[in-house]
């Protein structure tokens, strides 16, 4: 039987369009959740109760995992267990210090966001929230892990912007992207050996959805990982 792969926010919106394409591709699926019970799930998947917030929630949950995919809702607050400090950032550390013990090397996926470059954003009055979705990006990049960041565009639970897929890189554009697009990427960046050490943004414009990742992914420059990771100020 194959390794699981786990999701964590895997009963959120995006997570459950996660969940249902790697069970469809035959993968054993773990759903991380606070409430796992509260979700309509399919019932292939494995439930998982953690917090990324509480490292020691968290063995178990993630314990033989190839693959996992990070999929957090951040809050806004300034500070406390609300804040993207402390889901984003304290979280996504929790999350690499707990997959790494034991030697194993999953690949993880980080969902982030457009814009987290570009501090001077109104979103960042919200407990700046960009600052600490980049380093908890920057902690991925640097964490010697196989990873992919996906940093989807605004989101939408329809394919209004259209369902062909656009990639860039450098947080320079703005846009929309449906949960199912940013769902089929996290997936796609699992498969595909082409996403990995890459960070990317997802944008969807008119024309149809794609049906091999792999020339999308071929023209993705790889990061070069923070030589300095210091404190935000
Ligand atoms: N809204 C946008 O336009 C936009 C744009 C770019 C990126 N994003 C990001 O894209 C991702 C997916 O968004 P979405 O709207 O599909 O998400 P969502 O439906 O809000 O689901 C997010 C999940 O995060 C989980 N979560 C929150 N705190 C957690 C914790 N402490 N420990 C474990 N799990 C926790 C929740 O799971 P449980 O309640 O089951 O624990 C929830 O199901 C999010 O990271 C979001 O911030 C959003």
């Amino acid at each position: 039987m194959h390794s699981p792969i786990a999701v964590i926010g895997g009963a959120g919106r995006t997570g459950v369009i996660i969940t249902r394409r790697l069970l469809e591709q035959g993968h054993r699926v773990r759903v991380v959740s606070r409430d796992p019970e509260r979700a309509v799930l399919p019932p292939a998947v494995e439930k998982h109760r953690a917090d990324v917030r509480y490292a020691d929630s968290l063995g178990d949950a993630l314990r033989g995992c190839s693959g996992v995919v990070f999929t957090v809702e951040p809050g806004t607050a300034d500070s406390g267990p609300h804040s993207p400090e402390t889901t984003v950032y304290d979280g996504v550390r929790n999350v690499l210090a707990v997959v790494a013990d034991g030697g194993r090397r999953p690949h993880v996926v980080l969902v982030s966001q457009i814009f987290v470059t570009r501090r001077e954003h109104p979103m960042n009055a919200y407990g700046r929230l960009l600052d600490w979705r980049l380093r908890g990006e920057d902690e991925v990049r640097a964490s010697g892990l196989p990873y992919t960041v996906v940093r989807p565009s605004w989101l939408t639970d329809s394919d209004v912007a259209g369902a062909r897929v656009r990639l860039e890189q450098h947080d320079r554009g703005n846009g929309w992207v449906s949960r199912k697009s940013v769902a089929e990427a996290c997936v796609q960046s699992l498969r595909l050996p082409a996403a990995r050490g890459r960070t990317y943004e997802l944008y969807n414009e008119p024309g149809k959805e794609p049906t091999d990742w792999g020339p999308l992914f071929d023209r993705l420059l790889p990061d070069r990982v923070p030589a300095y990771l210091g404190p935000v100020h």
